[in-house]
Parts: C-alpha cells; structure tokens; sequence
C-alpha cells in the first residue's frame, strides 16, 4: 500500500472551483481502496494567500512542497490585486515555486479531443487527431535574469530592463527532456528560437546542435525561428511533435497551440525538476494552462477538465498510476462524447452543464469505467 502526499494550491478565481472537482476525485479513488491511497493538504497561494500572508506565498507553504510527492496547482491572480506593489504581486508566488523548487521542464500538451474538433477556431482537418508537445524551459530565460529593473533617468525619463539568460547546461537539460519524451511519441523535436536577433538564441541553437549529436537517439531534430513557429503552429500544427523552446517563447506559444484543441480550458500541464539521484523521484507541480477567469469565477461556469486532466498527469509522471491516469483520460472522452459541455466549449445541439455539473459526469463516468 503507498500513500501518496499530495499539496492542494486552488489559488484565486476558477482555481478554487475547478480544485473542488479535483478533491472529488480524490475521494472517489481513496473510496475505492486498492494500493494507492492519497492524503492531501491545501493551502492558500497568489491573492487569496496575499490577503492573509501579505505574500503570494509563504515559507512554511513552500516547505511543504518541498515535501509533496506532487502539488496540484490551480491559477492566481485577478484584477483584485492591480494595486498591489510588482514584487508581491500573485504571480510571484508560482514563479516562487518554479524557481526555488527548480521545476525547469514544463510539459505542455495540446491534445485536440475528436469531440471538440468542431470548436478550435482552425477547420476540423487541420486540428483533428493534433497531439503537441511543448516543452518549455520554466527556470531562466526573461523570467529570471538581473537586471530586471525600471530606473529614474538623470533626465526624468524612465528606462526598464528585462534580461534574457541562459547557460550551456540549462540548455543541455531542457533539450534532453525534449529529446527522452519525442522518442516515445512521433520522434521529432523542433527546436524555436530566436538565433537571427538574440545572442542567446545563438547559443540554444549551437547547444541544441551539439547535444542532439551526442544523443544519438535517432530523434529527428529541426530548428525553427520562434515567429515562424507562431505561424506554422496556425497554419499547418500536425506538423508538429515536441516543440522545445525558451521561457518566454514557451509562454507564448503554449497559449496559441492551447487553443488550437478548441479551448484553455481543456489544456493540463507538468513542471518538473531533476530526478533525484537517490531516488530518482523529480518535485513536480502540475496546474492547468488557463488562468483565474476572474469574470466567470465563482459562478460555476468554469471548466474543471485542465486541472482534473492535471491531476491525471500527476498520477502519470509523479505517482506510477498510469492505470487510473488512463482511467481519467477515459472518463473525460466519454463525456464529452455524450455531448456534455461547459460555457466555453459548448457547440449546437450540445448540453451545457457547470462546473460541478461537469465534475458531476466525470465522476459517473469513472465509476462506471472502473467497474
Ligand atoms: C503560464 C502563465 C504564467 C507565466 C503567469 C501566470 C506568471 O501565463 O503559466 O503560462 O507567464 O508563466
Ligand atoms: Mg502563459
């Protein structure tokens, strides 16, 4: 029998709502008894945490993180906390997370589900069976390099600074990830960057190069300008496998391959650290690809499915459950096969349901999955 310790970060807006629908499921497979069994902790992070704390996050949080076998995150921020000064803003407490944890590859997948073909806004033929997979470098980059400041000028003016850093062996690590997971998939890994105007983009694709050479995996690598990927990613994305690329372009690119599968809301995602080398287990937090919707929170309109399919990839690369991971994915298809939608992927002759409504199908479909 394994316990695992699972850290609960709802955070602010539809995280709190989509992060209820997790807990259920939860409960649903330590009802059902077996091996596995979790036991769970939330605590607050971003805003909601910032009007307690007066911090996005605080230490003893991060601390137990830091013991987690896996945190399962929901979204911060909101225009609730505009006024409040940049460095304790609640964004701070996730990039907290990413960076104290070095959680340096972030796996972002875009799987367009058959049933949802009909609501990207590219044609069917072009989204249909679209699996992606981008690999986002979370720990450098724009994110994090000093300087990063706004000065008074002798002259009055203003001047801000944000500076993009990386080194060989941040590179190296990234790239490797990307190279480990396109060998499982389709076995293609585009490389993005920005080699025509940015120093470091120079230097990614030099060590991107290098490390593939030694490698020797057999993975088919291309490189491919960070803009030029933006555009073949509308028009021709089944193109694509593994997209690794840099913080800030992962950022971005992440959003417009997300919404290629019809809608954010549907979109989980896995940031992770180096395997320990004792024990090979990597820190891991995973968290939906939308943000805090403010305008629908609370009004049970959110779609809970990127933060429960988070959930699931926890179950696959953290815990060794890729049985009851598989089960999730499954129970998911099946309702949306039944025609049940929320607000933001609801199509013609379709039933919309809420967040617990949602929640509510999942649920029965896994029930009637795992019998
Ligand atoms: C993301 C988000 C974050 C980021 C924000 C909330 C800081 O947009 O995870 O993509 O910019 O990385
Ligand atoms: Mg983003």
């Amino acid at each position: 029998m394994t316990t695992h310790k699972l850290l609960l970060l709802p955070g602010d807006g539809i995280g709190v709502e989509a992060m209820v629908q997790v807990e259920r499921i939860i409960a649903f497979f330590n009802d059902r008894g077996g091996d596995n069994t979790f036991v769970t902790e939330t605590e607050l992070v971003g805003g909601a945490c910032i009007d307690a704390h007066n911090v996005a996050v605080t230490d003893e949080t991060m601390a137990k993180a830091d013991a987690a076998d896996a945190i399962i995150f929901g979204a911060v921020g909101g225009p609730t906390w505009d006024h409040v000064p940049y460095e304790i803003r609640p964004e701070a407490g996730l990039l907290r997370l990413r960076k104290d944890l070095d959680l340096f590859a972030n796996l972002r997948p875009a799987i367009c589900y058959p049933a949802l073909a009909d609501a990207s806004s590219l044609k069917r033929e072009l989204v249909e069976g679209l699996d992606i997979l981008i690999v986002r470098e979370l720990t450098g980059g724009t994110y994090f390099g000093e300087p990063k400041e706004i000065v008074t000028l002798e002259n009055g003016e203003k001047r801000a600074v944000d500076t993009t850093v990386y080194t060989t062996g941040e590179i190296q690590r990234i790239v490797r990830v990307a190279f480990d997971l396109a060998a499982k998939r389709g076995n293609t890994v585009h490389s993005a960057e920005k080699r025509n105007v940015m120093r470091t983009g120079v230097l990614w694709h030099e060590v991107v190069t290098e490390t593939h050479k030694a490698d020797g995996s057999g993975v088919k690598l291309e490189h491919i300008l960070a803009d030029n990927c933006a555009m073949q990613l509308v028009r021709n994305p089944k193109q694509f496998d593994v997209i690794v690329t840099d913080n800030l372009f992962g950022d971005v690119l992440s959003d417009a391959a997300a919404m290629l599968t019809g809608s954010l809301g549907m979109l989980p995602s896995a940031s992770l650290g180096a395997p320990d080398e004792k024990t090979g287990r990597r820190k891991a937090l995973y968290e939906p690809v939308h943000g805090s919707a403010p305008d629908i929170a609370g009004q049970n309109l959110a779609n809970p499915i990127a933060t429960i399919a988070s959930f699931g990839m926890a179950l696959r690369y953290s815990l060794d459950m890729a049985t009851e991971a598989d089960l999730i994915d499954a129970a998911v298809a099946s309702v949306l096969d039944e025609g049940l939608r929320t607000g933001d992927i609801m199509q013609d002759g379709m039933t919309q349901v809420g967040t617990d409504g949602m929640g509510d199908a999942i649920l029965a479909a896994l029930a009637k999955l795992s019998t």
